[in-house]
């Protein structure tokens, strides 16, 4: 079975973000196996290139770079600050990226790897204008991001007292995306 990390934005203990990728991980566990990266598991300083040696930090991102190298592929939820994506996304990202030029047995980790992104917001976009900058960025260090995504507006109206729930038109948007992406996964050779 393929292994797909699935990767929050948001390290907020209530996220709705962390909430969301919960949601979609329970509809595909059994086709694939989770691993869900828990709030506060990865949580790096904010990047200085004077940092990049610093052998504590080099330890956990490389750590890190392992986990996503050995995933198939990648989901990754999006929250909007300003119509982009979050500080903590990108400095994640970031991190990982410059391992490949520090460390000549550091490969990529993000080359040809299937990224779906998704998006919860409080507000009428659903995070939809923060995802082109996430876009940008998981194509820029290689990977292979969906052309759809997933975005839901509002996402405190799909809110009830334990989980999230949704009505069948926002149902077949999330099954249709998590089905393509699926079979994308599938298809290709990791
Ligand atoms: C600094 C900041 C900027 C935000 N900017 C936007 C925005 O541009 N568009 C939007 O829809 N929501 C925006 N929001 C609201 C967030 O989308 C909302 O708080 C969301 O729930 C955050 O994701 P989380 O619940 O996973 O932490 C912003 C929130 C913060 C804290």
């Amino acid at each position: 079975m393929k292994n797909v990390l699935f990767l929050s934005g948001s390290q907020r203990k209530d996220s709705f973000n962390r909430r969301l990728l919960n949601n979609l991980a329970k509809r595909i566990e059994g086709k694939v196996v989770i691993d869900m990266v828990k709030s506060g598991e990865v949580d790096f300083p904010l990047f200085d290139q004077d940092m990049e040696f610093n052998p504590e930090i080099q330890e956990n991102v490389f750590a890190f770079h392992a986990r996503i190298s050995s995933s198939d592929a990648m989901v990754i939820a999006c929250p909007e600050y300003n119509g982009l994506i979050t500080p903590f996304l990108k400095n994640t990202i970031d991190w990982v990226s410059r391992l490949q030029y520090l460390n000549s047995g550091c490969a990529n980790a993000f080359i040809d790897k299937p990224v779906l992104l998704v998006s919860a917001s409080t507000g009428w976009s659903g995070g939809a204008v923060g995802l082109p900058s996430a876009r940008t960025l998981f194509g820029y260090v290689g990977c292979h991001v969906m052309g759809g995504s997933i975005t839901i507006p509002n996402i405190n109206q799909h809110i009830n007292e334990f989980e999230m729930v949704f009505n069948s038109d926002y149902e077949n948007l999330i099954n249709f995306h998590l089905n393509r992406f699926i079979n994308v996964l599938n298809a290709v050779s990791c």
